[in-house]
């Protein structure tokens, strides 16, 4: 293999069928092409994913978007070096249709094939953006995931801790339910809380009275909605000038919460870090995005949030991890479980409840 590697990535482990075309150089790592096909508009009926559903439309579009993906990038098959593609944890349906075309793809075209951890995907993808080096501090924050990872290789991740209930992106969505707002409710929470009261409601801050790195966001919804039920018995509705400033109220409680566990992480991950790193699509928030920001400038490391399309499941992040793979001396392998449950790190406890009860990983 020459110095140049170019690797097509396939993701389809929840509602995006994604490909990408990603290389690595002497001019550093490259983005030729990235294809993200959501399904909202398939599930939005339902009030969720439903896996039959997002399985069936992987299967009918993955081709499709891997030929567009090659095509936008201007490579033939024969200019890759192989497939990375993720095998878990996600929907087991949506992760046969991803595993089961490039297993095909790379059989046909001769191709060494590199299975992905869907997380390790997130988890690396600020050395493709901005080339940090190991170890540092990765805060993952969506709607299916909260974990604080020390990442030291390709494949070398420790779980300092995470949430043992809802992920933030959920109890934003949930909050937003709760409250009339429409789906997906993180931004819509967002920008109503900007003309709230956040000290008007007392929510509660979960778990920042016990030591540790784990969070929790099911008692902060639940919180929410009583305060929502005192204001319709009391007053027969809930006005404006109420939703703004429970908006508030929940959204300052979770980036505290997140600020706080964040600053403990850091000193939990131990001595080397050379960053602190975000992903996810809550990092989007403004309010706990500075949050995050203050308190990695508090501990003097740099603090890294990739763009937001990087941010959220996409192929580019799943190609880099099997190009990451190959620089690790990783080998292929053509012969894998697909896994819909596969923790990053398997020393770590098992959490409670499970600890990802959302979709989208
Ligand atoms: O990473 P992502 O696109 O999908 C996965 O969960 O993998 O994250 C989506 C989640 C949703 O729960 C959405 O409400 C939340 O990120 N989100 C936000 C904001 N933008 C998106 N939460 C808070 N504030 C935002 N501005
Ligand atoms: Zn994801």
């Amino acid at each position: 293999m020459s110095d140049m590697i170019t690797l097509l990535g396939i993701e389809t482990s929840c509602d995006d069928t994604a490909a990408a075309v990603v290389r690595l150089s002497d001019r550093g790592p490259e983005i030729l092409s990235s294809v993200v096909s959501g399904q909202a508009d398939l599930h939005a009926a339902f009030g969720g994913v439903v896996p039959e559903i997002a399985a069936r439309a992987h299967a009918e579009r993955i081709d499709h978007a891997a030929e567009r993906a090659l095509n936008d990038a201007g490579t033939r098959l024969s200019d890759l070096d192989g497939i990375a593609v993720t095998s878990g944890p996600g929907l087991i349906g949506g992760l046969l249709s991803g595993v089961m075309f490039a297993r095909g793809l790379a059989a046909g075209a001769g191709l060494p094939l590199f299975p992905v951890n869907h997380l390790a995907g997130h988890a690396l993808t600020p050395r493709l953006t901005d080339g940090l080096a190991f170890p540092y501090l990765m805060l993952l924050v969506s709607g299916g995931h909260c974990q604080f990872l020390r990442v030291e290789g390709a494949d070398a991740f420790l779980r300092l801790g995470g949430t043992i209930d809802d992920a933030p992106g959920e109890a934003f969505d949930k909050t937003a339910r709760i409250l009339g707002l429409p789906q997906p409710g993180g931004p819509h929470v967002e920008v109503c809380a900007a003309t709230g009261d956040p000290v008007r409601f007392a929510f509660p801050r979960p778990l920042l009275d016990r030591p540790g790195c784990d969070l929790s966001f099911s008692g902060l919804k639940t919180a929410i909605l009583r305060a929502r039920d005192a204001l319709v018995a009391d007053q027969g509705g809930l006005t404006e000038g109420d939703r703004a400033d429970l908006c508030a109220g929940f959204q300052t409680a979770v980036a505290e919460v997140l600020s706080e566990k964040s600053r403990r992480a850091i000193d939990a991950a131990g001595p080397g870090l050379t960053a602190f790193a975000v992903a996810g699509g809550v990092a989007a928030n403004g309010a706990i995005r500075d949050g995050l920001r203050t308190v990695a400038q508090a501990t003097g490391l740099p603090f890294v949030a990739p763009p937001l399309r990087l941010c959220t499941d996409n192929a580019a992040m799943i190609a880099w991890a099997g190009i990451e793979r190959i620089r690790a001396g990783i080998p292929p392998e053509h012969h894998f479980a697909t896994r819909p449950r596969w923790p990053l790190d398997a020393t770590s406890p098992a959490l409670l409840g499970g600890g990802r009860k959302g979709a989208k990983a």
